[in-house]
């Protein structure tokens, strides 16, 4: 039997050999595809790579990744204890916003990843990770709220990045975040 990392880095090989986003590609240095524990309860899904990001080849290793692991430390984990992904696993020139045929070219692999993992909880980073899941909600108003929808349940959290410069997001982020072990303990 195949390991979850196994399985994860078949997933890997399908996006390279099936040439998504070929445009993307091209701009970028390499294919930002997830990070962490393959078995995890708890997967983080942000945006796209930044530029930090793009050259390490890891998800969430800039300022927000600073933040991230900050508050996960927070609640007593660590980026090895969580799998960390984007929506897009391609930067996007200049740190653009994702565009919506490229959000949705790279959905069924991160379905796919989601699959493999299934994590008990699913939190996503941002308007562009929650809208791809629950395109109904908006953030400002379902941030820190379980969603149980279609076998899962999501965690609407704001992205880092917006609570970076903002002292009144980031306090809201982390009220969020310190949720997330209780919200596991009650799906578990
Ligand atoms: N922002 C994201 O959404 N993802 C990253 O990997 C880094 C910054």
């Amino acid at each position: 039997m195949a390991t979850n990392q196994q399985k994860l880095d078949a997933i890997k090989t399908s996006i390279l050999s099936d040439n998504v986003c070929p445009e993307l590609a091209l701009t970028a240095t390499q294919l930002v595809f997830g990070d962490g524990n393959p078995e995890a309860d708890l997967v983080f899904i942000g945006e796209a790579p930044g530029k930090k990001e793009d050259i390490e080849g890891k998800p969430f290793v800039g300022s927000s990744g600073k933040l991230l692991s900050e508050m996960l430390e927070s609640i007593g984990l660590n980026r090895q204890d969580v799998y960390i992904t984007n929506i897009v696993k391609y930067r996007p020139p200049n740190n653009r916003d994702p565009l919506p045929d490229e959000k949705q070219a790279f959905l069924p692999y991160l379905q796919a990843q989601l699959d493999i993992i299934k994590p008990a909880l699913v939190v996503t980073l941002g308007r562009h990770s929650l809208n791809c899941f629950l395109p109904e909600l908006v953030i400002s108003q379902v941030h820190g709220q379980p969603k149980r929808y279609k076998g899962r349940v999501y965690l609407p959290l704001f992205h880092p990045a917006a609570a970076l410069y903002n002292g009144s997001m980031r306090q809201t982020l982390m009220e969020d975040f310190a949720r997330i072990p209780a919200i596991i303990e009650s799906i578990k």
